[in-house]
């Protein structure tokens, strides 16, 4: 079976030491991104991120991490220089990190912190299909941002998987539900998508790339 591996980090609870060594690992121009951001919190979670990606890849390829040669797609998507059969992706918010990887196909990774206060009608109304949002304007009210959000990771790990970015459009449908959906997104391909489970205060989803009949294992590594 195929399966995809996924990587869950708490940046803040790294050390100094684990953020010099993440920090060794990265290119030049990987440094100077993380090192461009105003706040500590970035600069750290940035390293954290991108290094974890490179020991992802690098143990998938047997490379020295500090080795891996990674590319951007057009849309900024990081793509595998020395094997394009290999798939990663990353995504974070201030406290969860996640890096996923995979050869069953293109991979994308979303996670959102779980609040309250996200105006779901609103965006869902601007950016969702018509019949999404409607769906969401039937949830009792205390319902619906959990089911927005649940939505909006899956589109993006869709979108991200696709390398798009948000601007593929997030009014791609993406199933619901518990386990794996296929979806075919037109314009876009044939992908898994699911749900990740992260704990209470954050929101996850992955997708991946349809390229085989069976929906890939989904494998938690510890960093
Ligand atoms: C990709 C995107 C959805 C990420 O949104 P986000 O919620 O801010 O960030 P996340 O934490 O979920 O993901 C960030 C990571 O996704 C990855 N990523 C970046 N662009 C990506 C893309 N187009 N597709 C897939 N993954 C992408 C990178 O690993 C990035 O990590 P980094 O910021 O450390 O480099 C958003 O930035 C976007 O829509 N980008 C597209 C921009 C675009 O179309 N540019 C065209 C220029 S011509």
């Amino acid at each position: 079976m195929s399966e995809a591996l996924v990587w869950r980090l708490v940046p803040e609870r790294a050390t100094d030491e684990e953020v010099a060594a993440a920090r060794a690992l990265l290119a030049p121009e990987e440094r100077e991104k993380a090192d461009a951001f105003a706040r500590e919190v970035d600069r750290r979670r940035s390293a954290l991120v991108r290094a974890a990606l490179r020991r992802a890849v690098g143990g998938a390829l047997g490379l020295d991490p500090a080795r891996v040669r990674l590319a951007t797609g057009p849309r900024g998507k990081p793509l595998v220089a020395d094997d394009p059969g290999l798939h990663v992706n990353a995504s974070h918010t201030d406290a969860l990190a996640l890096v996923a990887l995979s050869r069953a196909g293109p991979v994308g990774v979303d996670v959102e912190r779980r609040r309250g206060d996200v105006e779901a009608l609103d965006l869902a109304r601007r950016y969702f299909a018509p019949a999404e949002a409607a769906r969401l304007a039937a949830l009792p009210a205390g319902e619906r941002a959990g089911a927005f959000l649940r939505l909006w990771t899956r589109k993006e790990a869709l979108l991200k998987a696709a390398g798009q970015g948000l601007g593929g459009g997030l009014d791609v449908a993406t199933g619901d539900g518990p386990g794996w959906a296929a979806v075919d997104a037109p314009g876009l391909g044939a992908f898994w998508v699911s749900d990740l489970e992260v704990g209470a205060g954050h929101v996850a989803a992955l997708a991946v790339g349809r390229e085989a009949c069976a929906a890939p294992l989904v494998v938690w590594v510890s960093p």
